[in-house]
């Protein structure tokens, strides 16, 4: 099963590239699924489908034509299926504060259900093999981050935090539970995190898979859009995701002579230039502005036209190299990791137990070494044809 993961700035064309190219996949055989990850689905409005003849049943797979379905994951609908026990706890405790039911529910979505929602059904059709390709629409940028760094942060919660939690809450129970004012969480609550946590295994290495996973920037030819298109970019590499497109939407056709536009046109041609040197070799794709909004399935047609032509298979991956990778050169051991936009002065490196932290701006990543890498610490790092080298060695306590 392939995953195509397509993210960016809101209102850049996310989900109408993602529907067109769900629709050039199920043309050519394949058995789509395109799946909303943002809160403010459009997916089905993008197909421009009937509001009475589906409304609601998104929130599972729907079939909008041959082969291709869409599904909009619904947090209200996933609390009851998913996380009942962990909602349940934190309106419990929200009570305690004389918050009023109705407000406590609401705020029971914690950030992130959602996104790991998605990545249940994701692990669940993979193992399934239901789809032949799964598209994730993402929300903006942000939370989409969130998404994939929520593998990482979820196996460091289970290895650190977890176990402490539920043994200290074992033996403090019998007393906090009379002097306590807030609840405490139950053995419930703890086998709901366990039984999610469960379903989410391997879908850290399904998203680190170029093979299996790849990362789609949509973006617009308009500086703000591209300063965040590199942060996107640079925060997906530090996750282990491999972006294999950049896709620039709306660029204003040759046939737009207006001289009202001129000063776009001029600025847009800049921009462009700039995207193709600094994510090269990852090629920048481009979708013109259309006369129209890209609505129902012919216009989506026309769009994936214009990114596809007429043969061209978007589910073959068009990157297979890992952003980072351990090696061994001249008995000195080394991680690397490609960061096309990073300064020297940005980049930051620790050693934390037995993981490497790499900051970069804001960004942050805790990367798990190989055992034979774990007792060593950085020692030299070096940016180098958009490389960043570190050394490892090991040092005297
Ligand atoms: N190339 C384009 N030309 C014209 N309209 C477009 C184009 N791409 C997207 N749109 C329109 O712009 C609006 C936002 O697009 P959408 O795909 O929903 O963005 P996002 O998912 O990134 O928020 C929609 O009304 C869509 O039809
Ligand atoms: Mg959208």
């Amino acid at each position: 099963m392939r995953v195509l993961l397509f993210s960016g700035k809101g209102g850049v064309g996310k989900t109408s590239v993602a529907a067109a190219t769900g629709i050039r996949l199920a043309r050519m055989g394949k058995k789509t699924l395109v799946m909303s990850v943002d809160p403010a689905h459009s997916l089905s409005d993008s197909f421009d489908l009937d509001g009475d003849l589906f409304h609601g049943q998104t929130a599972d797979p729907f079939q909008v034509s041959d082969r291709l379905y869409i599904q909009e994951v619904n947090i209200q609908k996933e609390i009851k299926r998913h996380w009942r026990e962990i909602a349940s706890y934190v309106v419990a405790v929200l009570r305690t504060t004389g918050i009023s039911d109705v407000e406590a529910e609401e705020l029971a979505i914690l950030p992130g259900m959602e996104e790991l929602s998605a990545m249940m059904y994701v692990n669940q059709y993979r193992k399934d093999e239901r789809y032949d390709v799964v598209i994730l629409d993402c929300a903006p940028t942000a939370e989409s981050m969130r998404f994939v760094s929520m593998p990482t942060t979820l196996d460091w919660y289970m290895k650190h935090v977890f176990p402490f939690q539920r043994t200290l809450l074992k033996a403090v129970r019998p007393i906090a539970n009379r002097v306590s004012p807030v609840e405490l969480p139950t053995d419930q609550y703890f086998a709901n995190v366990k039984e999610l946590f469960g379903k989410l295994e391997g879908i850290g290495e399904l998203l680190e898979d170029p093979r299996a996973t790849s990362v789609r920037l949509v973006t617009n030819p308009e500086k703000m859009v591209l300063r965040e298109t590199q942060r996107a970019f640079v925060y997906f590499s530090l996750h282990g995701l491999t972006v294999d497109w950049v896709i620039a939407n709306r660029v204003l056709p040759g046939e737009v002579s207006d001289h009202y536009f001129s000063e776009w046109r001029r600025t847009q041609a800049e921009i462009l230039a700039e995207m193709d040197s600094y994510f090269s070799p990852v090629k920048v794709k481009r979708a013109p502005l259309f006369t129209n909004e890209v609505l129902g399935q012919e216009r989506l047609e026309q769009l994936a036209d214009v990114l596809y032509g007429d043969a061209e298979d978007p589910s073959r991956p068009e990157n297979l190299e890992r952003p980072y990778s351990f090696q061994k050169v001249n008995g000195r051991y080394e991680v690397r990791l490609n960061l096309p936009f990073a300064s020297k002065g940005d980049v930051g490196l620790f050693k934390k137990g037995d993981e490497l932290v790499v900051e970069i701006g804001s960004l942050r990543r805790h990367i798990g070494l190989p055992t034979s890498m774990a007792a060593l610490s950085p020692t030299r790092a070096r940016l180098e044809n958009r490389i960043l080298t570190v050394e490892m060695k090991e040092v005297a306590p």
